[in-house]
């Protein structure tokens, strides 16, 4: 694999080899096995793979996040020399790069901007739209995978290749766990060791809560939930919503539910000082 951390580079690169489709995935680094099926299932369908490594500052609204976000470099291109290709490429920028101006761009997201996410991280979204957008443009993949933990992300995504017009096909990639059920995420090596054991039990909960769906309604769905999770010391659920899978408008009783619909129960959990999502289907009965 090339690492290349210009725009200029990139670009001369993609065209010399001439290999399509290219399959595209952008990651801020900090690189677990989560990543790695995502660059895997792009390499099953193009002969060509970008993946870059950039934590966009636009898309944090807490600078703290920022600042403690792990940036884990070497061990990311070590990681990515196992599965990648000679003619893929890591795409390593810095700030000059992605932003050689002031990106004042404003999406408008609708509701997918309203809910959720959106609630506790105001400006996140417009900052993914920036970022997603502007490395679409430089790398103009045919194809592109994300992760489906970040679920109002994918949802996000698809809306912007949607209004900007991207003939770039989108891939939501099921979530990868760890060996007690937490989705993988960058965030987990920040855990303190008393909270990483109880984390499991979020997806445990979510799972548990899935189920009930067939014997009580959405009320007691979301009190089970929030009572579990908050009895764990050091654990608070900032929310748990069920919605579907495209406008992710959430329900409040099951007779909402539309059949033909797919629903998540999607959470936010502080666990310390760090904040853990994950969502779990839910099967209407
Ligand atoms: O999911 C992420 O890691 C980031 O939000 C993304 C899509 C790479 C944009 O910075």
């Amino acid at each position: 694999m090339k690492v290349i951390s210009t725009v200029k580079e990139l670009q001369k690169e993609i065209i010399k080899v001439q290999l399509s489709p290219v399959g595209f995935v952008p990651t801020m680094g900090a690189l677990h096995n989560g990543h790695l099926s995502l660059v895997n299932s792009a390499s099953a369908v193009c002969p060509l793979v970008v993946v870059s490594i950039y934590v966009n500052p636009t898309q944090f609204n807490d600078r703290n996040d920022l600042r403690n976000y792990p940036r884990t470099l070497d061990a990311d291109l070590k990681l990515l020399e196992k599965i990648m290709r000679n003619s893929d490429i890591v795409f390593t920028p810095d700030d000059k790069e992605i932003y050689p101006e002031k990106d004042t761009r404003i999406f408008n997201f609708g509701n997918l901007d309203h809910v959720m996410e959106a609630k506790h991280r105001p400006g996140h979204f417009n900052g993914v739209g920036q970022v997603v957008s502007r490395l679409f443009d430089i790398v103009k993949p045919d194809i592109a995978v994300f992760g489906q933990k970040d679920f109002q992300q994918l949802a996000v995504i698809k809306e912007l290749v949607r209004q900007s017009d991207y003939k770039i096909k989108i891939i939501g990639n099921p979530i990868i766990r760890e060996d007690d059920g937490l989705a993988m995420s960058s965030r987990n090596r920040l855990l303190e060791p008393g909270i990483r054991e109880n984390a499991s039990a979020i997806y445990r909960t979510i799972s548990s809560a899935s189920a009930m769906i067939a014997g009580y309604d959405i009320p007691e769905i979301k009190s089970y939930v929030m009572e579990s999770i908050n009895r764990i010391p050091g654990f608070d659920v900032e929310y748990y919503d069920i919605v579907d899978d495209t406008e992710l408008v959430p329900v409040s009783l099951k007779s909402e539910m539309q059949k033909g619909k797919r629903y998540f129960g999607c959470i936010a959990v502080k666990a310390g000082n760090i904040r853990l999502i994950d969502n779990v289907e839910i099967g209407l009965v």
